[in-house]
């Protein structure tokens, strides 16, 4: 168990890092990724994917503008990173064109998920940045396992249409920007209790990105 001594002792980014390591294997090795990433599941599943992700960006980069001056999420909160536009472009080419906005409906994991992002957005900052590490380190990190995998898989133009929401295009060195956010993490100006529950609330993250996992493995079969 994570203690307060831990929090004051330890970087907050290995901290967090090292709370949710576990739960990091389990993500990656779950059945829906590990199928889906050996080309089992077809690139259907690749596009339901990517459709849930589009519903959890939403939610995160929606409330971007507000949390911007914010003292704790302030400081996360980069244009750079945003993710909903390479989304977007991604799902016309993976529907083929077509207006997939009016029939996209989240699976129920995925509703939770965001409306989870959304509550702590409104009430909770710290809870904010739980979610922004859990997705955009991720996506810097084995993000780019992804791409490489669904290029190969399926055909997609390196780092085109079907896989820019793996690609950073304002961030030329991923390894030093990856540094610079964990610098940004260790500088977080909050108290050691509150670096607890930030941790515990990346945990849920974790949980939550687990759920949909489950609910797209569901739908696949
Ligand atoms: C097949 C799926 C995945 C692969 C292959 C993968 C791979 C990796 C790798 C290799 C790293 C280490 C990078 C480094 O040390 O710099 C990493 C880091 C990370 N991954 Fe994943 N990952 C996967 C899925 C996920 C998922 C589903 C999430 C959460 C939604 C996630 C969140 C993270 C985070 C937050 C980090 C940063 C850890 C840190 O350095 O603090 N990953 N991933």
């Amino acid at each position: 168990m994570t203690t307060a001594l831990d929090a004051t002792a330890t970087p907050f980014s290995t901290l967090i890092r090292e709370a949710s390591h576990q739960q990091h294997t389990e993500a990656e090795t779950s059945p829906f990724m590990s199928e889906m990433l050996d080309g089992r599941l077809g690139v259907a599943a690749f596009r339901q994917y990517t459709e849930q992700l589009w519903f959890v960006y939403r939610a995160l980069e929606g409330v971007a503008d507000r949390l911007a001056g914010d003292p704790v999420a302030g400081p996360f909160v980069r244009p750079e990173l945003f993710r909903t536009a390479a989304l977007e472009r991604d799902l016309d080419h993976l529907h083929g064109g077509g207006d997939w906005r009016a029939t996209l409906k989240p699976l129920p994991a995925t509703e939770r998920y965001a409306a989870r992002v959304l509550r702590v957005a409104r009430d909770w900052p710290g809870g904010y940045v739980a979610h922004h590490y859990t997705r955009y380190l991720g996506d810097l990190s084995g993000g780019q396992v992804i791409r490489g995998t669904a290029e190969k898989t399926w055909g997609f133009t390196r780092k085109g249409d079907g896989v820019r929401f793996y690609v950073f295009d304002h961030i030329a060195n991923p390894a030093a920007y990856k540094r610079e956010y964990r610098a940004r993490l260790d500088a977080i100006p909050v108290a050691a209790p509150e670096k607890l529950r930030i941790v515990d609330e990346c945990r849920h993250a974790f949980a939550l990105n687990s759920a949909v996992f489950r609910d797209l493995d569901e739908a696949s079969r």
